[in-house]
């Protein structure tokens, strides 16, 4: 990190520190900066707002509130663009772009004069792109999220997206639902910005990174249009400024014990299955590495606690409303490593303390009764994912926890998508439906299409969970026995390019456990049989995201931005 502050930090080569410096002040004149100003430190804003990111529709408040806060901590501060990456709008998968927006963050916060920087996300993958970015620029930064939406009302039910998106869809594909009607719940579903109101990739990124210590302590569930929104914003503005003169840096903060913490915290509020990759991803950039037993062992030993959607039946806002994080930090209290310090200077411990008395509430349970026991999110193995598959068995049916069924195969999303609702596909409820060539690199940026739907034909029968297998990922959002992140993917040789229909597979999540019925002679001289297909004609982002982007178990980052791996948890 640079020793000048200010406009006199990471000045433009021209061989001429003092020309460089007159030159900047010169042009920052222009946008109307006095002397004084010209002396202060800056904090850097991202500015993720875009019209296609309705979850970062409160952007232009929450950065008016951060910048009031830090101007009243002596600083300046300077709003910078950066992309944004919303999960509806974003072809073919808003992953695809996480790592190019996690090389743009950093390469804004290195290449341009700021003593701190203040990360503005929320929706899924922007959270995560912002922390890796920062984390390899190592800057000073604090996260600022902007915050889950309200639950919504459909005929006397409170829905919210994307939990009840989903459980309407399938209504409406088993007929249940009129067209008309999908489309009037379409209209309920998410009545205000901000993002997923439920326990989604992105309520799971905002606790464990509060967790974690990268935001300020109570402001990750604030409902994204409320004053106390705003509020989090000016107090993240005023830390902000004094970690511009008193620097402490995302290093010090996101640690191996701090990431311990953040899975717990995971595993606790039955979080996304996503969560498992960005927080590898995030821990990669800072050579922390994270294994798939370790992962196991917290899962192991974590309760689910939160009775939010998918796992429970309530909402962000009914968390925010119990208390936020604070509860679920307390029933978790033994189990966290609360010596880890935080973005206000205190540790995790010190700031429990300090947080308000907790009152009657019903949506954090307690340790010893909890909403599900331990293995919420659990890694499984076997000779179909060597090096992992993800489930999630709080959101499935437990009756198909322990299954052996039928394979019935989809060789990539184009073949999905033409036979699901094939009359005369050959399958019945106890199958397992497969896709393969759905993830990093077969599906283009591994696309949230592990949530095969239900054959129409079953579906119309009253089906309405199956075990679904894929080397893809699912929203956090989703519930079902689905099995996921499948490692190596297929497109790269894994197991999984071996599956037939017909073939046998068994799944087995109390020992962890997820295998085809077939010799490891067989699927070897079944994978030399496979056809090398020619690489795709493309380039630019494409190109270097194809041939670097490591696998599921690794973050699905680009394999040249994680530094040598010198820590691990
Ligand atoms: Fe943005 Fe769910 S679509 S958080």
């Amino acid at each position: 990190m640079s020793d000048q502050k200010g406009m006199r930090n990471r000045l433009v080569e021209y061989g001429d520190k003092d020309f460089a410096l007159f030159l900047r002040k010169a042009f920052i004149r222009a946008a109307g900066y006095g002397d004084e100003s010209l002396e202060r430190p800056i904090v850097g804003i991202v500015d993720t707002g875009s019209a296609f990111n309705p979850c970062h529709g409160n952007m232009d408040n929450l950065i008016e509130a951060t910048k009031r806060g830090i101007l009243l901590g002596g600083a300046i501060p300077a709003v910078f663009p950066s992309m944004s990456i919303h999960e509806s709008f974003a072809a073919p998968t808003s992953m695809f772009l996480r790592n190019l927006m996690a090389m743009a963050v950093e390469e804004s916060i290195r290449s341009q004069p700021m003593d701190a920087v203040i990360l503005i996300g929320g929706c899924d993958k922007t959270v995560p792109a912002l922390l890796m970015g920062a984390a390899s620029a190592g800057v000073p930064a604090i996260c600022l999220v902007t915050g889950p939406m309200q639950a919504g009302s459909w005929r006397g039910t409170r829905v919210g997206a994307c939990t009840d998106c989903r459980r309407f869809w399938a209504q409406y594909r088993s007929e249940k639902l009129s067209k008309d009607e999908i489309e009037d719940a379409g209209r309920a579903l998410v009545p205000t910005v901000g993002t997923c109101g439920v326990m989604g990739t992105a309520s799971t990124m905002a606790l464990a990174v509060e967790a974690m210590g990268m935001m300020l302590p109570g402001s990750s569930t604030a409902p994204a249009v409320t004053a106390e929104r705003l509020r989090v914003a000016e107090a993240t503005g005023a830390r902000a400024a004094e970690l511009a003169l008193n620097p402490l840096l995302p290093e010090q903060i996101m640690t191996p014990e701090a990431f311990e913490n953040a899975f717990r915290v995971v595993m606790a509020a039955g979080g996304s299955t996503n969560a498992l990759i960005h927080l590898v991803a995030i821990a990669g950039r800072l050579g922390i590495e994270i294994s798939n037993d370790t992962i196991n062992r917290l899962g192991t030993e974590t309760p689910v606690l939160v009775d939010v959607k998918p796992a429970g039946a309530n909402f962000m806002e009914d968390m925010h409303r119990a208390g936020g994080l604070l509860p679920l930090l307390h029933e978790l209290s033994s189990q966290l490593n609360r010596d880890c310090v935080t973005i206000t200077g205190r540790s995790l411990g010190e700031e429990m303390e300090a947080g308000p008395d907790s009152w009657p509430q019903n949506i954090v349970r307690p340790f010893n009764a909890p909403l599900q026991p331990p293995g919420g999110l659990v890694v499984l193995k076997g000779n179909l994912a060597p090096n992992g598959a993800v489930m999630k068995p709080a959101a499935a049916s437990a009756h198909f926890l322990r299954h052996s069924g039928r394979a019935v195969v989809f060789d990539g999303l184009a073949d999905l998508s033409a036979r699901i609702d094939d009359p005369d596909l050959d399958v019945e409820a106890d199958d397992i439906l497969v896709l393969k060539n759905a993830g990093p690199v077969g599906g283009g940026g591994m696309p949230e299409a592990g949530y095969l739907p239900i054959p129409r034909k079953l579906a119309r029968q009253g089906v309405t969970d199956m075990v679904r297998l894929s080397d893809a990922r699912m929203s956090g959002t989703a519930f079902g026995t689905i099995v996921l992140h499948v490692a190596p993917e297929a497109a790269v040789g894994g197991p999984l390019a071996a599956v037939r229909s017909g073939d046998v597979i068994e799944l087995d999540v109390a020992a962890r456990s997820l295998n085809l019925q077939l010799s490891q002679e067989e699927i070897a001289a079944r994978l030399a049989e496979c056809p090398a297909s020619a690489p795709p004609n493309d380039r630019g982002y494409a190109r270097l995201f194809r041939e670097t982007v490591t696998q599921a178990d690794l973050g699905c980052d680009l394999d040249f931005a994680r530094p040598e791996m010198t820590r691990s948890l």
